[in-house]
């Protein structure tokens, strides 16, 4: 008898082309990423931290374009804390810069490159000039046709993203717009810079720190983490890869048996 899989009628190719799909199982539909790790590569090279940021904006390019490739619907990255103000204002102003750089960017070729912006955190503490290129990367990118939105966490923190929110949700409480009997998890989120946006399956953070530093408290309760000794500006799709492999290999429960 013939081995099934060499009769080659359509539906076997079908057949065939789907087992593909299984020994490369999908990425997941949302993906996090702390960028950490410029400082670090930066100094090794005897370099300013400023250059380490901008090998980091390169690596940012590349990883998103990849996530693209791989279908990825999410992708939010962190790139200023609401604690990085604590840093020189030099180096402060330095990320500032290829902020607005990359963003000047993202607007001139976004009808071209299918990406849709949001941005996270408190931007009314931003040069409101870089306010301004948030904003309209966000507007102009909601209108077109996109196949992966990028979250940008700028002047993001956690627990100042909670806070934002349940003033919000107070003050439509004290204008009678709801009251406190309808707060439940999903209301709340809808309070969040995050509103819509489904939570990230995979957090990936590389330099090797073992910590979340503020990222995305209530989102990724049930996340899997992946930490990675690799320094962001040197992170390759390679690396991208080994996570999302990683992240198969779990076992995600959800506090069932
Ligand atoms: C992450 O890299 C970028 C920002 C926090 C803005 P770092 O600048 O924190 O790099 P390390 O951790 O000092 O190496
Ligand atoms: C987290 O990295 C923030 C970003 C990557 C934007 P940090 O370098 O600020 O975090 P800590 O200080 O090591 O916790
Ligand atoms: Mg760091």
């Amino acid at each position: 008898m013939r081995p099934q899989c060499l009769v080659l009628e359509k539906k076997e190719v079908l057949f065939l082309a789907n087992v593909d799909k299984t020994v490369n199982p999908p990425a997941p539909n949302h993906i996090a990423i702390i960028m950490d790790g410029n400082g670090r590569w930066a100094k090794k090279r005897g370099l300013p931290r400023t250059a380490g940021h901008s090998a980091g904006a390169e690596a940012f390019r590349r990883i998103a374009n990849y996530c693209r490739t791989l279908g990825v619907r999410y992708l939010t990255v962190y790139a200023f804390s609401t604690e990085n103000w604590k840093r020189s204002e030099e180096e402060v102003g330095g990320i500032m810069r290829l902020l607005g750089a990359y963003l000047r960017e993202a607007i001139r070729d976004m009808e071209k490159n299918h990406v849709r912006f949001r941005f996270f955190g408190d931007l009314t503490q931003l040069d409101p000039h870089l306010q301004k290129l948030c904003w309209e990367a966000q507007n102009q990118s909601s209108a077109y046709e996109h196949e992966v939105q990028v979250n940008f966490c700028l002047n993001y923190g956690g627990r100042d993203e909670i806070l934002r929110a349940a003033r919000k949700f107070a003050a439509d409480v004290a204008a009678g717009k709801c009251s406190e009997a309808d707060l439940s998890e999903s209301v709340f989120s809808n309070y969040l810079d995050s509103a819509g946006v489904p939570d990230p399956e995979l957090v990936i953070r590389p330099s090797g720190e073992q910590r979340t530093s503020n990222f995305l408290p209530w989102q990724s309760v049930y996340s899997e983490y992946v930490f990675m000794d690799v320094l962001w500006p040197d992170f390759k799709p390679a690396d991208l890869d080994k996570a999302i492999e990683e992240y198969h290999r779990r076992n995600r429960r959800f506090g069932g048996a």
